[in-house]
């Protein structure tokens, strides 16, 4: 279990940049800021050209200045270190600290994030301004923690400077010890790329590299961004130990679990749901659009059960040339406030206080607008506040509660991303199984399989679902078994243990180190896309008319009589070949499901599973719990992502929070709606 953050009340706070306005206004801001319940500003994160104008050359008063005033209103204050953007003296000076594009070519000033992790010089310079940063600050009693960076990997996750190159060339010697041993582990006697000096090895800089190079070469990318995070860190730690240390983001190519464990007191997440605007693509029944970043908080509870919302979004979010959203609607940032919320988060802090008249972002929109005036925004927020002050110090160190886990690891995320014939698949089973669970008030958590994962870590959930796992190994076959045999029900999906840890598939049937716990074999395959026609699965009882499958079709044949055949394709040259199976083995059950999960197939796994929730409500209703330790205390939320109302039927005696009413079996919702009862 992660480390959490550890606060007595849920907390607001807000996102802050002075250096945008003038200082005139910094006093009513924090008198208004204090008027909503705000409590908490983050400042400074990136400001390294107004704390190092010339190189070596020091001012931290304006931020103290800022915080003397901050104090003064009873604000706390977290700080950010600047150096996700590096002043255009440093880069001007030192071009090898930029990042490169593919061909190798320095991307140059401008942007944000233009900077290499692996640079000597720039881990040298950015050690000395944390470094005078925390000895500048570290005493200022309004600030209680530090943000490392901003969004470690966020716009580029693929490095491709001279650094970059030697650096990967260090950590590949440190991993294989021999040439002999890394062509071995890449197969590179295919196409002849043998290597014979370690310099002729770097990061993949064509379109279809080695796919064992380009495994490990994000696995590299992983430890290189834990490694320069450290620095920062080990200096906070040094100076300020009072302080706790965060960092904020979920991006690709690193490994969040491991770093918050090496690293952070917790783990900080930004979430902005209306990003699911620009990405739709229109195509979808019923489509999860805003309350998909329930998924993605579900994966940082998983990394920290009680965490720090960092940036929250409170207004239309737009680049001036990019990212085009509609505004939130009257109740979504408070709708979205509280999916925060119910999802782990105990500090919520909103992106931004006003929007900048400036700047990339002059159309990311914060709380106030340009105006300043009173707007419906700010009475959100401030409704959020009062709220927070009520039912805060109940809701504080209590954590989600779910009998399912989606499990996942880091190995078989990123193999899938090149992968073709798994990465889809993973996507597709996982949006899957999330939304009909969703839609079915059935709460359910996400878990990350790591190389010390014990067996009570899994047996905490009746169920695991781990559609997809390519890359499997004996040792968590020996895990698995073991979950299964004490009573877990484990669901697997087609191409389940056919690599090894190196991305090399293994010269065993199907499904690998697997294929006995499940007492099946995989005879015949084909991906299905295009003009290869996806079967259609037969499961009388359950899916009457059949379904059509998705993505990939995998004939099984069932090797241990104990292994049932519980529907089968019912169209294509496998007609009648058992498509799904079914194994007890102990107390528990596996399944075997040789395709991707769609929607319809999960929804009847469910019926057979007779799974059921706490309340009856419309899809469109979001049910989680988030309960104390001991389960003393028990806190259900009913979240309305509809504009039209709901009703809601209540299973269990309980009452509303807010209101303190006693709830008679029947909660009507109001569009946007939240509401939050204490299970009695
Ligand atoms: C985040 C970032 C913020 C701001 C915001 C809106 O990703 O951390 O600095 O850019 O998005 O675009």
């Amino acid at each position: 279990m992660g480390q959490s953050i550890q606060m007595n009340e849920l907390t607001l706070g807000v996102c802050y940049y002075p250096e945008h306005w003038p200082e005139e206004l910094w006093e009513d801001d924090f008198r208004r800021m204090r008027e909503m319940n705000i409590t908490v500003i983050r400042l400074a994160e990136f400001a390294w050209a107004m704390m190092e104008r010339e190189e070596g050359v020091f001012d931290f008063s304006f931020f103290n200045r800022v915080m003397d005033l901050a104090h003064q209103y009873g604000l706390k204050v977290i700080l950010g270190t600047p150096t996700a953007t590096p002043p255009a003296w440093l880069t001007h000076k030192y071009p090898e600290v930029l990042n490169a594009k593919i061909d190798g070519t320095p991307i140059k000033h401008g942007m944000r994030r233009h900077y290499n992790y692996s640079s000597p010089k720039y881990r040298e310079l950015c050690e000395r301004i944390t470094r005078e940063m925390v000895s500048a600050y570290k005493d200022h009693p309004s600030i209680i923690g530090w943000q490392l960076d901003n969004e470690f990997n966020c716009e580029k996750n693929v490095f491709y400077a001279e650094a970059d190159h030697a650096a990967f060339r260090v950590w590949l010697k440190e991993k294989y010890g021999t040439l002999d041993e890394l062509n071995k582990a890449w197969g590179t006697v295919f196409w002849s790329q043998t290597y014979t000096d370690w310099e002729q090895l770097h990061l993949s800089q064509t379109e279809s590299p080695n796919p064992h190079l380009a495994l490990d070469e994000k696995r590299f990318i992983s430890d290189n961004v834990i490694s320069f995070a450290k620095l920062q860190a080990d200096i906070i730690r040094e100076l300020a130990p009072q302080h706790w240390v965060t960092t904020n983001g979920l991006f690709g190519h690193l490994n969040n679990h491991e770093m918050t464990d090496q690293l952070l007191d917790f783990f900080s997440y930004d979430s902005y749901p209306q990003f699911s605007t620009v990405f739709y693509n229109g195509n979808e029944d019923k489509p999860m659009l805003d309350r998909q970043w329930s998924i993605n908080l579900t994966n940082v509870r998983s990394i920290s059960p009680n965490f720090c919302v960092m940036e929250q979004q409170s207004g239309p979010g737009g680049w001036y040339d990019r990212i085009e959203m509609g505004t939130p609607r009257p109740g979504q940032i408070r709708l979205w406030s509280y999916q925060s919320v119910l999802h782990g988060t105990d500090l919520l802090v909103y992106f931004r206080w006003r929007t900048a008249t400036f700047g990339t972002e002059i159309y990311w929109h914060g709380i106030n607008d340009y105006h300043n005036q009173p707007n419906r925004r700010v009475r959100e927020v401030a409704q959020v506040g009062s709220e927070f002050a009520k039912i805060g110090t109940l809701i504080a160190g209590t954590t989600y509660q779910a009998e399912i886990a989606y499990l996942q690891d880091y190995d078989n995320n990123w193999d899938a991303e090149m992968d073709v014939m798994h990465g889809p698949l993973q996507w597709q089973s996982m949006r899957s199984w999330f939304k009909q669970l969703h839609y079915r008030h059935i709460p359910i958590d996400s878990l990350f399989l790591r190389n010390d994962t014990r067996l009570e870590e899994l047996t905490k959930y009746k169920i695991i679902v781990y559609p997809h796992a390519a890359i499997m190994t004996d040792d968590t076959a020996a895990l698995l078994t073991q979950y299964v045999e004490q009573g877990g029900k484990l669901f697997f999906g087609a191409r389940t243990g056919y690599k090894d840890k190196r991305g090399q598939c293994y010269m065993r049937p199907f499904p690998g180190p697997v294929a006995e716990l499940c007492g099946i074999n995989v005879e015949d395959f084909t991906l299905v896309k295009g003009l290869v026609k996806a079967a259609a699965l037969s499961w009388e009882e359950r899916l009457p008319g059949g379904t059509a499958t998705v993505g990939f079709n995998e004939v099984i044949s069932v090797l241990n009589p104990e292994a049932q055949v519980v529907a089968r394709y019912s169209s294509e040259y496998y007609k009648g070949e058992p498509a799904l199976t079914r194994r007890s083995v102990g107390d528990g059950q596996v399944w075997y499901y040789g395709s991707a999960y769609s929607e319809p197939v999960v929804d009847a796994i469910i019926d057979e599973l007779r799974l059921s929730s706490l309340i009856d409500a419309p899809a469109e209703v979001e049910f989680g719990i988030r309960a104390s330790k001991d389960a003393s205390a028990s806190y259900a939320f009913l979240l309305n992502y509809s504009e039209q109302p709901a009703t809601v039927q209540v299973k269990q005696s309980a009452k509303d929070l807010l209101t303190g009413a006693m709830i008679d079996g029947t909660v009507e919702l109001p569009g946007y709606g939240v509401t939050i009862l204490e299970l009695l």
